[in-house]
């Protein structure tokens, strides 16, 4: 799940460490495009490499980027965007959440159709020749758009050879798109890991070296701290940085470093960002969701079969393509039956998990 930082910046600068406190603390939150990126020299190696080679040669292999959130996918980019002079443009998913958006804005047009978009697309990057990018492919709204987005993606890459750059959250996106696609377009794939407790904790020390080199913060961590800020960034969020760097930054604002507090924020954010990740989930999910607690209440496994009956007029397939969506947000898991194996049921991953759905969906009801 992405953390969001909720605090707001201001583009005036501050310059004294009084200012800076009542401004936020940029620096760490994920507003600031950090000039030093820790532990990714390989990473932005890799990615440098497709535009130095389509400079030279005009064309150069697509790359695909992988990795969990706050593993420092979108500062990497950033990082060598901000090095070209032209050449490329970059788009992200989080505005754009369908795949017409995405080409609309990639042409920089609004022709309703998507035949007139790509012909215009094509005709354009003919002409000039650009690296496209798009971020956060993720959070396009459906599958089926991912799916779409390739295809138009596929065309646009036959007709113009223009290296195109997807950067991800999800692992599975190359199994969302056409088998045509995918061997058309034919993407190394550059992943990102987690970042471990160590990197974690360096990142963060860091950060607080800058403010307080920059500000004369004087902010001295104790020790129990970066440790405890990294354990829970592995733990609540595959080793995000930044979720450790928005747990920081709460508890430098707050000047408060005991674990009770780290547990306090986390909890508040955990329960935030399940709110609004129940409340864009799409509504098909959302009512099987529902339909799946209301059973669970009585009993904690359940036959997918009952889905089927229950669910209304969806075909066994379409029950079947909801039960992976929800699986894929880590809420519930198949089982199948040890008696008869052609059984298949699921079930929450924990009860925790049940719990906190269901005073949600109370809420929102
Ligand atoms: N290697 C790194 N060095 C310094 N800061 C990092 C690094 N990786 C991530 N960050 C910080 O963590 C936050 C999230 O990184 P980001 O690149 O946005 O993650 P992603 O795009 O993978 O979700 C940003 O605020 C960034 O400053
Ligand atoms: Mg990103």
């Amino acid at each position: 799940m992405a953390y969001r930082c909720r605090r707001n910046y201001t583009n005036r600068v501050p310059t004294t460490w009084q200012e800076m406190q009542e401004e936020k603390v940029k620096e760490l939150t994920e507003f600031y495009i950090p000039e030093r990126i820790l532990y990714r020299d390989e990473h932005i190696n890799n990615i440098r490499e497709v535009f130095t080679r389509f400079k030279k040669h005009g064309t150069a292999k697509n790359l695909l980027i992988q990795g969990f959130s706050g593993t420092g996918k979108t500062v990497c980019i950033n990082k060598i965007l901000t090095e070209q002079e032209n050449s490329f443009i970059y788009i992200s998913g989080a505005q754009q959440v369908t795949a017409n958006q995405v080409l609309r804005s990639i042409v920089d047009l609004n022709f309703s159709t998507r035949e007139r978009l790509l012909s215009e697309a094509i005709r354009k990057f003919r002409k000039s020749p650009t690296i496209i990018i798009i971020d956060e492919i993720n959070k396009l709204k459906r599958v089926e758009e991912v799916r779409w987005l390739f295809n138009d993606l596929n065309t646009l890459y036959r007709e113009t050879g223009c290296p195109i750059i997807l950067i991800t959250n999800k692992r599975n996106v190359l199994g969302l798109a056409d088998h045509d696609a995918v061997r058309t377009l034919f993407f190394r794939i550059l992943e990102f890991k987690p970042y471990n407790a160590l990197e974690i904790r360096g990142i963060i020390q860091d950060r607080i070296d800058l403010v307080n080199k920059k500000y004369d913060a004087g902010i001295s961590l104790p020790e129990h701290f970066l440790p405890l800020v990294a354990a829970i960034s592995i733990k609540e969020a595959e080793g995000s940085a930044r979720l450790g760097l928005f747990l920081t930054n709460d508890c430098v604002l707050a000047e408060e470093f005991s674990e009770e507090h780290v547990r306090k924020v986390i909890k508040e954010l955990n329960s935030g960002e399940w709110v609004e990740f129940i409340r864009n989930m799409p509504s098909i999910e959302k009512q099987f969701l529902k339909l799946i607690l209301e059973l669970a209440s009585k009993d904690r496994i359940i036959p997918i079969a009952s889905l089927v009956k229950l669910g209304g007029d969806y075909p066994p397939q379409r029950v079947s393509q909801i039960v992976n969506a929800l699986q894929g947000y880590g809420l519930i898991e198949r089982i199948k039956s040890k008696i008869d194996k052609r059984i298949v049921n699921v079930k929450f991953v924990s009860d925790d998990i049940a719990e906190k759905i269901d005073k949600i969906m109370e809420l929102e009801s």
